[in-house]
Parts: C-alpha cells; sequence; structure tokens
C-alpha cells in the first residue's frame, strides 16, 4: 500500500482501470472500512484519502481535538486491499493558506448542519471537488450518516458536470443502534448511553413513517422519544427533521416519497448526527 503525501506520488490510474476513492478525515472505524470494503467491489484501484480539512471546522478547539491517528488507520486499511493511501499535509492542499477560490454549496449549505456551523459545506465541497481532481476516481463514497453532505456532494457534481460516480454507503451501527462516528471517542459512558436517544427516536419516527403517518405524524413520534429525556440529560437537540433528499430542504406537511429523517444534537461537548431515510404518506 502507497502512502503519498502528494498527488505526484500517487499511483497512476492504469489504462482502463476503475478506482474509486474514499475521503476521509482519519481516525477511522468500521463505517469507514464499510466504505472501504464497497469499494473493492466497485474497483480495480481503491485509494483513501486521510486529511482533516480545517476549511470544514468553525471552532479552532474543535480542529485542533479531531483525532488523528494515520499509522492506526494505514493499519486498518492495508489488510482490505488499498491500493494507496493519499495524506496530504493542510500545505500541500492549501500551500499559501486557505484558498480564494472555493465552491459554495448555496441554500443547501444554510440549513440544518449548514445553519449550525456556517461554511461548513463550502469547506466540505472545496476540499472534495480538490481531491477528486488530484485522485480522478471514477466513483467515489461517502457514509450516508452524513445525509447533507451526500446530498451537497451530489449536488455539485451534478451542477459543475463532475465526471464522477457517487455512491452513498449505509450507516454501520453499533449492536445498541449508536451510529458510528469518530467523534463518539469523546463521549463518556454516561453521555454514550444518553446518545442512544438519537436512535430511538429516528426509529420511532421511521415507524410512523412504515404506518402510512404523514410528515407531522412522523416529526411528532420522533420529538416525542426525544423529549422523554430528563431535565438534566447531557442531550441538547439541535433539530429532528424531514428533509428531501435531492435538496436538504424541509418537506411540505402534505409531502409523500422518499424523505430523510434527520436529527443532531450537542451530547455533553459533542456533536452527533444521524438519520433514516424513510418512504412518507404510502403506507406499506
Ligand atoms: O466526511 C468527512 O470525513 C469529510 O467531510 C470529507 C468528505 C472527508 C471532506 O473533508
Amino acid at each position: 500500500m502507497i502512502i503519498a503525501r502528494n498527488a505526484a506520488e500517487l499511483p497512476a490510474r492504469e489504462q482502463g482501470a476503475h478506482r474509486a476513492v474514499v475521503m476521509t478525515m482519519g481516525a477511522l472505524h468500521d463505517g469507514h472500512l464499510a466504505l472501504v470494503r464497497r469499494a473493492r467491489e466497485l474497483a480495480d484501484q481503491v485509494v483513501v484519502t486521510i486529511f482533516v480539512n480545517p476549511l470544514q471546522f468553525n471552532e479552532a478547539a474543535d480542529l485542533d481535538r479531531y483525532p488523528r491517528t494515520l499509522d492506526a488507520d494505514c493499519a486498518l486499511l492495508e489488510p482490505l486491499g488499498v491500493d494507496a493511501v493519499f495524506a496530504p499535509s493542510v500545505d500541500e492542499m492549501y500551500p499559501g493558506g486557505a484558498p480564494t477560490v472555493t465552491v459554495s454549496a448555496g441554500a443547501i449549505g444554510d440549513v440544518l448542519e449548514g445553519a449550525h456551523r456556517p461554511g461548513h459545506f463550502d469547506g466540505v465541497l472545496t476540499v472534495v471537488l480538490k481531491l477528486l481532481h488530484l485522485t480522478s476516481p471514477n466513483v467515489a463514497l461517502f457514509g450516508a450518516k452524513d445525509a447533507q453532505q451526500v446530498i451537497a456532494v451530489r449536488a455539485m457534481v451534478r451542477d459543475l458536470a463532475v465526471p464522477v460516480e457517487i455512491e452513498a454507503v449505509g450507516t454501520v451501527r453499533d449492536p445498541d443502534g449508536l451510529a458510528l462516528s469518530s467523534r463518539n471517542v469523546h463521549l463518556s459512558a454516561r453521555e454514550r448511553g444518553e446518545a442512544l436517544i438519537l436512535s430511538r427516536a429516528l426509529l420511532a419516527a421511521a415507524e410512523a413513517a412504515r404506518n402510512g403517518g404523514a410528515a407531522p405524524d412522523v416529526l411528532a413520534t420522533g420529538r416525542a422519544v426525544l423529549a422523554q429525556r430528563p431535565p438534566a440529560s447531557a442531550v441538547r437537540v439541535d433539530y429532528l427533521e424531514a428533509i428531501d433528499p435531492l435538496t436538504a430542504m424541509a418537506v411540505a406537511e402534505d409531502y409523500r416519497g422518499e424523505a430523510v429523517i434527520a436529527v443532531a444534537a450537542r451530547v455533553g461537548a459533542t456533536r452527533l448526527i444521524d438519520n433514516v431515510t424513510v418512504t412518507i404518506g404510502e403506507e406499506e
């Protein structure tokens, strides 16, 4: 497995070879490894990028404490048959500091996570586009847990005619339902236990949708579960919303079709997000 610090060190894409890229910020867990395994099924060559992208962090403290575990990450990737890890430095990616020209996520960047983290999705799209140029994949894989990120990346690829296929891979969960995230390491045992209310709320909302509930019923069901947390809970909910999977905008009350129920909360000092895809307004 090649560990490339700049694009010139990446292996050339052989004539006719199909290349997949999995973009990460490192601190890899089973969710990332599921992306890599799927990439291995799809392509002859698999490149994993590991880069903690300063452009997408709003708080310097959050950027500083983001776990950086390159050696451990590489040890997880090598047995999966990854051809190359692309792990550039910040100077390599942004020589001369923050780029002058960036990608705007438009309205997608203003809602939900974007409302809580202004500029976050512009930072994500800017690095994703640059990494796509540097790694030249046929397909790029992203975790469905970051639903709004997947929506933004798909919109960029569509709107800017970027020649790559985007595949979203389902969220990997611990047996008790907690969605895997690199941020989970920051949760205390008590916070981790309390965080389970997020996946429970999503499960309840998904069941309401399966039973034919309209959007307001689905949301009320999920929010009712969240409201059961005790007053001293470490969980501070930011939102539980039903969004259109193409635009990330909240769906109308009479919406029918596929929707993403997205939830976000601070659990102690750690911000967690999770989601589930449902079909609204069509009883199964
Ligand atoms: O999902 C992530 O880890 C990051 O947002 C990504 C896509 C690697 C861009 O920095």
